[in-house]
């Protein structure tokens, strides 16, 4: 650990007395009241958070673990909650989305335009033919469009699941064709650090690849104009039918337990698995945590820098803030364009108090401010800050002090946000008015979430002891099932050898002996963390030994990366003799190309490392552990007795 992970920095006093949860007695509070009756608490927090149709009879049924069931005869509307209810309480003029695209231009929507636009879409969806339970597939950029179509989704009680932009049209065929979806909705283009990107292009091209038949429909948001080619009597534009339509729109009041979407992510073996959230619990969780982790005020302007594509994007930009009331940001670009200033720029601008981004933001503006000091924060005015957040990946004590120093001003709360697409929201997270802070941990669990540490067997360990992070409560935003998969759900999440009802998060950690303090050590499981994205080694691997021309064999590791957190190295068996200096380049850069197209560019391989086989036990096993050694250039400790072919591990060790 390094010097600086043992520094306390205790909440700002001022937060301490005003904040929502004031003061650590205050969360202590909360956690008794859970641990005292878990059902009385989140039964209490659902009434005083979420407006309901029809009251719950029941918090949670057990009775069919781990299928829990959350809120039982309580009905409500996702999009009902979010916009209708602010505007009634007389938000409606109140600025609920600031969108900067990535040439600078700002668009501001009130509560009341944003509710007319959401309807709107609504109805249109209604017009093309989508009902509740539907499936539709968002594939779009981040745009007030983006958020205005998910709420849209839920206002008719249709399932989203959002497909990162960034992903190809092989990873966005086998989503559509695994939702099973009926409607595609897109953009013509896509604009990030000046380029312009495609997206309806791809939309067609996965189509082509088959397997989507469901699909009748392709809704397009016209974002550039540029030119894309357009399937008459299936494509539809949104400019021409929204105008058409009613601004106001019935919500579809659905049951709390009611899938509000599906959330495709990685896991260590198999396809991606679609993440199946509810409606009740999960906006609950989205809603409480925005409010007690960011401790967000009506006159703050919040800014979360994710993608919609992603889960934070769902829960900390379409969810939380606007079932709040919130103004926030949204921002089509990227951080380093048109340079490294852009985000202090923007935070100047919008007068941003509470900023939420990716270690591998703050690492790489790291860099860049250091390459161009004029691009530094210290140049800019960013007193409107109050909160700083991070999530998706462990954030080193390096990054973090710079953080908490240069964009923080030395007197914001950093919040250390640990959670996952299963959990819907915050898990383990200090609170900005009632946690004192340490660079690295995540510290400890949000009110309500029985978070612990486990060896292999499901015995608690004490304090100090690396294990297995588990959850040993439900609570309400947790993972409803793999869609169309719950064998998985039940095999990936609450194994038998933990006792079948305990969740299983795929992380190590460990608590610190003197505070419980949480530190996550990484994943347990074959996947690996790049810039906060998460992709599983399997997936790299297939898309490697689809290239069957050329591929034999192919082995995908992790190893350490001071910007990315994660770098992706592949080792590879050609079908033909090792290739060696220019040759391996290009072959390696054709392999790269390769894997950006079945699954996008976030699953290049940094490393290609080719060989004449892959190191293997005598019953043909591979052996990961020693390849993650050699990916990460560390001299082998390990026993190599049981290997068929110890001297491969010296030519892997060639880097091309
Ligand atoms: O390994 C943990 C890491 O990201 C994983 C979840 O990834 P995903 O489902 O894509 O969700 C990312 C956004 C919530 C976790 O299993 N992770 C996430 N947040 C943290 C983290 N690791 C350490 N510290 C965090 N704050």
């Amino acid at each position: 650990m390094s010097e600086t992970s043992t520094q306390l920095y205790p909440p700002p006093a001022e937060m301490a007395r005003t904040a929502h949860v004031p003061g650590f007695a205050a969360y202590q509070a909360l956690v008794q009241e859970a641990d005292a009756d878990h059902q009385a608490f989140w039964g209490r927090l659902a009434r005083d958070v979420l407006t309901w149709r029809t009251p719950f009879t029941q918090v949670l049924d057990e009775s069919n673990a781990p299928f829990y069931r959350w809120f039982e005869g309580g009905t409500l509307n996702a999009s009902h909650n979010c916009l209708d209810v602010n505007v009634e309480r007389g938000l409606g003029d109140k600025t609920a989305l600031i969108f900067e695209a990535d040439d600078g231009t700002i668009t501001r929507e009130s509560y009341r335009q944003l509710l007319a636009r959401v309807c709107r879409t609504a109805n249109a969806l209604r017009a093309m033919g989508v009902q509740k339970g539907d499936r539709v597939v968002i594939y779009m950029a981040m745009s007030i469009e983006g958020v205005a179509t998910m709420q849209a989704c839920a206002r008719i009680g249709a399932i989203h699941s959002v497909v990162f932009g960034g992903f190809s049209a092989q990873a966005l065929r086998d989503r559509i064709a695994d939702t099973g979806a009926s409607l595609v909705i897109t953009a013509d283009e896509q604009v990030r650090g000046g380029k312009r990107l495609p997206l309806k292009a791809i939309v067609d091209d996965a189509l082509a690849l088959g397997g989507c038949e469901a699909v009748r429909q392709v809704l397009m948001y016209t974002r550039t104009g540029g030119q894309v080619p357009f399937v008459p009597g299936r494509d539809v534009k949104m400019s021409e039918l929204l105008p058409e339509q009613a601004d106001t729109c019935e919500p579809e009041w659905v049951d709390a337990e009611h899938p509000l979407f599906l959330l495709y992510t990685s896991g260590s073996t198999g396809a991606p698995k679609g993440v199946q959230h509810s409606t009740g619990g999960y906006l609950l969780h989205a809603a409480l945590t925005t409010r007690w982790t960011f401790d967000l005020r009506p006159e703050d302007v919040f800014w979360c820098t994710a993608d919609i594509g992603w889960v934070t994007g769902h829960t900390y930009i379409t969810y939380g803030p606007l079932a709040l009331g919130a103004t926030q940001v949204v921002f089509e670009g990227v951080p380093t364009y048109p340079d490294a200033s852009r985000f202090w720029q923007m935070i100047h601008k919008h007068q941003v108090s509470i900023f939420y981004t990716a270690p591998t933001a703050i690492r790489s503006l790291i860099k860049a401010c250091e390459a161009a000091p004029a691009q530094h924060p210290r140049h800019f005015d960013l007193s409107s800050l109050r909160i700083l957040g991070s999530v998706g990946e462990p954030i080193n004590p390096a990054a973090w002090t710079w953080y908490h120093e240069h964009v923080g001003g030395g007197r914001c709360p950093i919040v250390d946000t640990f959670w996952q697409t299963e959990t819907g929201g915050h898990m383990i997270t200090p609170l900005p008015g009632a946690t004192p802070l340490v660079p690295g941990s995540c510290t400890l669990p949000f009110p309500g979430i029985a978070a612990t540490i486990v060896d292999e067997t499901g015995n608690e360990l004490p304090w100090g002891q690396g294990g297995m992070l588990v959850v040993k409560r439900p609570w309400p935003s947790m993972i409803r099932t793999i869609w169309g998969n719950p064998e998985r759900f039940k095999k990936s999440y609450f194994p038998e050898e933990l006792g079948g009802t305990i969740y299983l998060a795929g992380d190590g950690a460990v608590r610190d002996e003197q505070t419980g303090y949480f530190t996550i050590t990484g994943r347990i499981d074959d996947v690996l963390n790049v810039s906060g994205h998460r992709m599983g080694t399997m997936e790299i691997e297939s898309a490697l030994v689809a290239h069957t021309e050329l591929v034999a064999e192919a082995a995908v590791v992790g190893r350490p990366d001071d910007t990315t957190g994660e770098a992706i190295c592949a080792f590879v068996v050609l079908k033909r003799a090792r290739p060696t200096g220019e040759e391996a380049q290009r072959i390696a850069k054709e392999l790269r190309d390769w894997v950006a197209k079945e699954i996008g560019p976030i699953a290049k391989p940094k490393d290609i490392r080719f060989g004449d086989n892959l190191p293997k036990t005598r019953s043909g096993k591979i052996m990961r552990r020693l390849l993650r050694s050699v990916a990460a250039g560390q001299a082998i400790t390990q026993d190599t007795s049981t290997l068929e072919n110890p001297q491969i591990l010296t030519q892997l060790a060639e880097v091309n």
